[in-house]
């Protein structure tokens, strides 16, 4: 029996590496020390490259809000050692759809088979605890290797592909033999990467964001139903042009909420995603929902609006010395829940191809492998995250574009967490 058994905590006590330290270490400047920079970071550093994080804030202005960690993330969070409890993060066990009005259930799915179907649970974080927690990981040093240097209120506000060079506010330079641009989605590093500037067009919807924490909804008597002895559930209250989306995260002491509506012709916010909404605003837009929905949304806290904007896949993400990850290379609508776990493949990609190297006259190639490798799975995701997880069908055509090999039977969110 004992040869049989499933593995126990004690055998993953180490975790399996993302590849072998071994070849030629590079000095690694990694552009923004956001999701993707941190991956980046953290898992370059385990097999010995010698990583500079450059940041322009000052991390004062992390911003609040849950996201999703999905299978897909799972295998390189647990090659870097990710710690969830540490991190609060609370695995998925269902995703429940209700009629807006009436709060009537229209689907009922359950989630916990994912660890086995998938390899990994689908966990919900707090968008702060995983930079925290990914912070962390970059910042520990590993395995006798040099630790990540993180420098904060540190602008780059050039870059030369070629010569592998940045430009730092106060007009100084610094060359390393790798540069990672994932400095989101106004990317400096992209646009020295394609040549120009990645158009972006609005798709004609609008997002308020807003977190309560769990305790003020159940003291409340016409919130307390929806709150009150849940399991940890993806929630969706949908009419045909509105979505109040929430689920719980930081072991469920909180709970996040999403609500997406057409944008108002007369809207010119920008694609600036903290700009503030009105609470007023928000209570209106969802005032025909459940009276328990419109007394969520006059609790609501911290509320910002977000303008969706979708960029179509770009084909280039590297050039000489640099390459592209994260939302700077594939920004996506959140959709599917995929920004996070896109950039983390990104970083478990990099780590991968960037060991073993025998010589330097070999990065360009190896970044471009990662390009090649990386592209179309991140293109199809941005395509898909343009509709919720239950209307795939309005994206399936031009997502296949992006798919090699055998077609996916469908294609809701549970295909593409396979990894
Ligand atoms: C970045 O931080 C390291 C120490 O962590 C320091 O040695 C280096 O000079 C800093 N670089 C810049 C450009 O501030
Ligand atoms: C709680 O519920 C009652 C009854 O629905 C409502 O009148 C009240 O404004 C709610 N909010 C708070 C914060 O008590």
């Amino acid at each position: 029996m004992a040869n049989t058994e499933m593995a126990t905590v004690e055998d993953r006590a180490t975790h399996p590496p993302l590849c072998r330290p071994s070849g030629v270490f590079l000095n690694v400047g990694i552009v923004g020390a956001g999701i993707a920079g941190l991956a980046a970071a953290a898992a370059l550093s385990r097999i010995g490259h010698n990583v500079e994080l450059y940041e322009r804030s000052q991390f004062s202005n992390e911003v609040g809000a849950a996201i999703n960690l999905g299978p897909n993330a799972g295998p390189v969070l647990e090659a870097l050692g990710f710690d969830h409890e540490r991190a609060r993060t609370m695995s998925v066990a269902e995703g429940i759809q209700y009629e807006a009005s009436t709060l009537k259930e229209t689907y009922h799915g359950n989630y916990e088979h994912f660890e086995y179907q998938y390899g990994a649970p689908w966990f919900f974080v707090h968008r702060v605890d995983l930079h925290n927690e990914l912070k962390t990981l970059a910042l520990a040093p590993s395995d006798g290797f040099p630790a990540v240097k993180l420098n904060l209120s540190t602008p780059v506000v050039d870059v030369n592909c070629e010569a592998g060079t940045l430009t730092l506010a106060d007009g100084s330079t610094v060359r390393k033999d790798v540069i990672i641009g994932a400095d989101g989605v106004h990317s400096i590093v992209a646009h020295r990467v394609l040549g120009k500037d990645i158009p972006a067009a609005s798709v004609g919807e609008c997002a308020f964001r807003f977190l309560i924490p769990t305790e003020t909804l159940l003291q409340n008597e016409t919130t307390r139903p929806l709150f009150s002895g849940k399991k940890t559930a993806l929630n969706i209250a949908a009419t045909c042009d509105r979505r109040l989306i929430w689920y719980p995260c930081r072991n469920g002491d909180i709970q996040n909420f999403v609500a997406l509506h057409p944008a108002k012709d007369d809207n010119k916010d920008d694609e600036d995603w903290q700009a503030d909404g009105k609470i007023e605003d928000l209570i209106q837009t969802f005032e025909k929902f459940h009276p328990s929905l419109v007394e969520v949304c006059r609790n609501a806290q911290d509320l910002k609006l977000w303008k969706l904007l979708y960029r179509a896949p770009i084909r280039q993400w590297s050039k000489g010395k640099v390459i592209i990850i994260g939302d700077a290379a594939h920004p996506m609508l959140p959709h599917q829940g995929q920004g996070g776990n896109q950039a983390i493949e990104d970083a478990g990609a990099l780590a991968m191809l960037l060991s073993e190297l025998q010589s330097l006259e070999d990065v360009p190639r190896r970044l471009e492998l990662v390009q090649n490798i990386r592209r179309d799975r991140a293109g199809a995701m941005q395509i898909l995250s343009n509709a919720g997880q239950d209307e795939a069908h309005r994206v399936e055509k031009d997502a296949m574009a992006y798919v090699h090999g055998p077609i996916p039977s469908n294609l809701r969110a549970s295909e593409w967490m396979r990894h």
